[in-house]
This record gives structure tokens, C-alpha cells and sequence, in this order.
């Protein structure tokens, strides 16, 4: 089997993953099972629903959880819990399985994800901010409520800033400012770095930090938040063990990344959509150092009274035209520049300090054509699977703003 540590039969840690039957969720809780450690996932499988509810699917095959969990079984020989529970809502089913397996540390995917689902409609941004502050605030609530000394590590976004850096590096978290006193003293401050959220889901992340600085300072909950930026790929060295583990795939308009998107299209014959000019820079990171990093991160937790550790889950920018024709290179399918569907700045440049993980011994994938060719070679084999309506970017921010539909008709 190809275990990425010698560790796989130490014991571990007792770990809940919140969120994980998605996209990051799945590989990570197999990884961390892979390493010897007790892994319950809670997922409500909203995921699922709404892939029926826009009428459309993961591009490879997601198997049930129970046939999920079997497979892992019979090839890892570990076992991995699973409860069924909304933690937005079920908050006193979340306390008795936490004080049940009083977990060392809980890693925390479960929100809705998509920045364009969560601008499609007000019932759309109603359920997005109720679904993420309430799942956020009931987990660090819990955690206070049990009285156990939970390292809770949650999955943020790098998004949160917005995409103008005021010509500096984005730092990780904090920001150190310096202010001038009424009587002309100059005091040098350290605050959290600025959000600049660009979507209502952007705002939920926003608001999902101060909720951790509130909690960190009032009742010492051990935080860790990463700041990801978009992921791309779609197997780990797990989730490639058998085809029941497989990964999700998301193509549509609402949940598939940018880079796998144009990976996608090209596997199918469409052609790369482009939004707007292309300018928009934006950070990626793999999702096999997605694992690696909450690893890390579960590895190295702050220590207790230590304020919320943030890290920027990052790995290289590139502006999106550029990936556009790195791909077009790759596969020759032609590039198409269609309206850009969200309210953004047309071009930006893009900034991120990630020294963090990096000094935590992260080894960065970047993105290289073996590992572009791995994704269209899947992409390809599922292409049967695709629904081409569902490949347009339709949600928009605004009224006025138009949908990235590609004109067959246009040059
Ligand atoms: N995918 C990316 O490119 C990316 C980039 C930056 C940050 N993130 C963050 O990482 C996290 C995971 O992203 P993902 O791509 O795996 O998303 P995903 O939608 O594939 O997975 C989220 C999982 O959480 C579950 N969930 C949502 N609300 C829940 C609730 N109330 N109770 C229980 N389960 C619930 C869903 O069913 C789903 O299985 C998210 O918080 C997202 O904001 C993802």
C-alpha cells in the first residue's frame, strides 16, 4: 500500500471531521486514518442534496458512506465512525458525541463552500450565512460546554481579503499597524489582518474568524484556522487505493475550482472558459498537501492560551489567463473569454506569505503537467458522466452582471 508515513500503525489521536464526506473532508479523514489515528466523521450529507437540487453531480462516482467506509476497511484495515448530524441545527446531538469520544481534535469542513451557490438567490445567502455561523458558533460552543481541551482546526479561505493586497504581502492572520495617540505617541499594534470578503460565502469565513478570536479570548479554545486557497486535483494517495475511495469532482458553474474546471473542459471538448479578462490572480494549492497540511496542522497545535494560529493554506499564485493557456498548451482545446458572472476587479495582483507550514516541513506540489495530465486523464474517463448544461457559470453577483455562458456562435 503507498502510506505516505512509517507512522500508519502508531497509535494516534482521537480526531472528528466535521464535513467529511466532501471534497477536502473524505481524503483527509482517510489520511489521517491512514496514520494511525481514530477518525469519526459527522456529515449531514447537504453536499449531496444540493448536487440534486442544482440537478447536477460529481464528475467521478461518489460512492454511499457505507460502502466509503467498507472499502477504506478492507484496504487500510482501519475502522472510521460515522454519524449522520446537522451541526447548524443538531446542537445536543454534537455535545453527547463529543463528550462520547472526547476527541482530541476536531477538524472542521462542514459549511457550504461555493461563493457563486451562495450568491444564486436571497434563500441562497440566507442559507449559506445560517448554515455556516450557526455550524461555526455550535462547534466552538460545544467544545466549551464538554470542558475538554479540543485543538479545534478549521478550514478557512484565503478569499477573505478580497484581491487587492495594498501592494504587500498578505501575512498570516495578523498585521502589525502603528497608531498615532491623541497626544501624538505612536503605538505599535498587531490586529487581524482586514477582510474584504467578496461573496456572502466570503463573508461567512469573515465572520467565522471573529468568532474564534472571541472564543480563543473568553474560554482558551485551542484554534488553528488555515486560510486555503482554491484546491485543485482530485485523488490523494488514498483515495486512488481502490475506486469506491474516490474523490468528488465538481465541474458545474456553482462548485467546480477554476484550474479543474478548465482541466474538465478541455477533457470533454468545451472550450476554456475565461471570465472577464482573465487577470483575476488567484492561490491554489493541491489536494494531496491539503491533507498534508491539516497534518501539519494537527501536528503542531497552539499552545493552551496561545491566540488563534493562522496559517495562509497556500501554495503558488497564478493569474488566471496564465492557467488558462497553460492548459490550452497542455491539451490544445481553444480558450473562450465569456462575461465574468461576479462583482471583482477585473485584474489584480496577488501576494501571500504561507512561511508558516512551510517552516512545519510542507513540501509544496506545484502545479506541474504530469500532475494536469493526472486530472484530465480522469477527467477523461468520467467524460461520459458530464452534463455540458451544467458547465456555465450562472450564478451572478449582481442584477446588472451577465452569466459566463459561452457563445458557440461568437469567434
Ligand atoms: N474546495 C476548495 O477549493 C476550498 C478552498 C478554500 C477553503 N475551502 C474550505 O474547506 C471546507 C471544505 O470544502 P470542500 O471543498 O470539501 O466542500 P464540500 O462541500 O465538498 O464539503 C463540505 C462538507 O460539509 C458537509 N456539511 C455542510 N454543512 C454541514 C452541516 N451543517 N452539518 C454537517 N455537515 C455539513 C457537506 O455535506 C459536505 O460533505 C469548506 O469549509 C471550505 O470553505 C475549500
Amino acid at each position: 500500500m503507498n502510506f505516505e508515513s512509517a507512522n500508519f500503525f502508531k497509535p494516534g489521536k482521537k480526531i472528528m471531521v466535521l464535513g467529511g464526506d466532501g471534497f477536502c473532508g473524505w481524503p483527509t479523514s482517510l489520511h489521517l486514518s491512514g496514520l494511525g489515528h481514530e477518525v469519526t466523521i459527522i456529515d449531514n450529507f447537504s453536499r449531496r442534496n444540493i448536487d440534486n437540487e442544482l440537478e447536477s453531480n460529481s464528475l467521478t462516482p461518489v460512492y454511499p458512506m457505507g460502502t466509503r467506509l467498507n472499502a477504506w476497511e478492507e484496504m487500510s484495515g482501519q475502522f472510521i465512525d460515522f454519524h449522520r448530524i446537522d451541526i447548524a441545527v443538531e446542537y445536543e446531538k454534537l455535545l453527547q458525541i463529543v463528550n462520547e469520544k472526547k476527541p482530541d481534535v476536531i477538524v472542521h469542513f462542514a459549511e457550504q463552500r461555493s461563493a457563486p451557490y451562495s450568491m444564486k438567490s436571497p434563500a441562497h445567502k440566507r442559507y449559506t450565512i445560517n448554515n455556516n455561523l450557526n455550524a461555526t458558533h455550535n462547534l466552538l460552543s460545544v467544545i466549551v460546554e464538554s470542558g475538554l481541551d479540543i485543538h479545534l482546526v478549521h478550514l478557512g479561505s484565503v478569499g477573505i481579503y478580497g484581491y487587492g493586497t495594498a501592494g504587500i504581502k498578505i501575512p498570516e492572520g495578523y498585521l502589525d499597524v502603528e497608531v498615532q495617540t491623541e497626544t501624538g505617541e505612536r503605538l505599535k499594534k498587531q490586529i487581524l489582518y482586514p477582510t474584504n470578503p467578496e461573496s456572502i460565502y466570503h463573508l461567512t469565513k469573515s465572520q467565522d474568524q471573529l468568532l474564534f478570536f472571541y472564543y480563543n479570548k473568553n474560554d482558551q479554545v485551542r484554534i488553528t484556522d488555515l486560510h486555503q486557497g482554491i484546491v485543485w486535483g482530485t485523488n490523494t494517495n488514498e483515495t486512488s487505493l481502490d475506486e469506491r475511495l474516490m474523490n468528488r469532482f465538481d465541474y458545474d458553474g456553482d462548485y467546480g475550482t477554476v484550474l479543474n474546471r478548465f482541466l474538465m473542459q478541455a477533457a470533454v471538448g468545451h472550450p476554456i472558459t475565461v471570465h472577464g479578462t482573465g487577470g483575476q490572480t488567484r492561490a491554489f494549492i493541491h489536494i494531496q498537501d491539503t491533507v498534508r497540511c491539516i497534518q501539519l496542522a494537527i501536528e503542531n497545535p497552539p499552545l493552551p492560551e496561545e491566540r488563534v494560529m493562522i496559517f495562509n493554506q497556500v501554495t503558488e499564485t497564478y493569474r488566471i489567463r496564465e492557467l488558462a493557456e497553460l492548459v490550452s498548451n497542455l491539451t490544445g482545446a481553444p480558450i473562450q473569454y465569456v462575461p465574468n458572472p461576479r462583482n471583482e476587479p477585473a485584474e489584480n495582483e496577488l501576494s501571500i506569505s504561507n512561511d508558516h507550514l512551510l517552516s512545519k516541513g510542507l513540501n509544496p506540489i506545484t502545479l506541474d503537467h504530469g500532475l494536469m495530465q493526472e486530472v484530465t486523464m480522469i477527467a477523461r474517463k468520467y467524460a461520459h458522466r458530464v452534463n455540458h448544461a451544467k458547465i456555465p457559470a450562472t450564478s451572478t453577483w449582481t442584477k446588472e452582471k451577465q452569466p459566463g455562458v459561452y457563445d458557440a456562435f461568437s469567434k
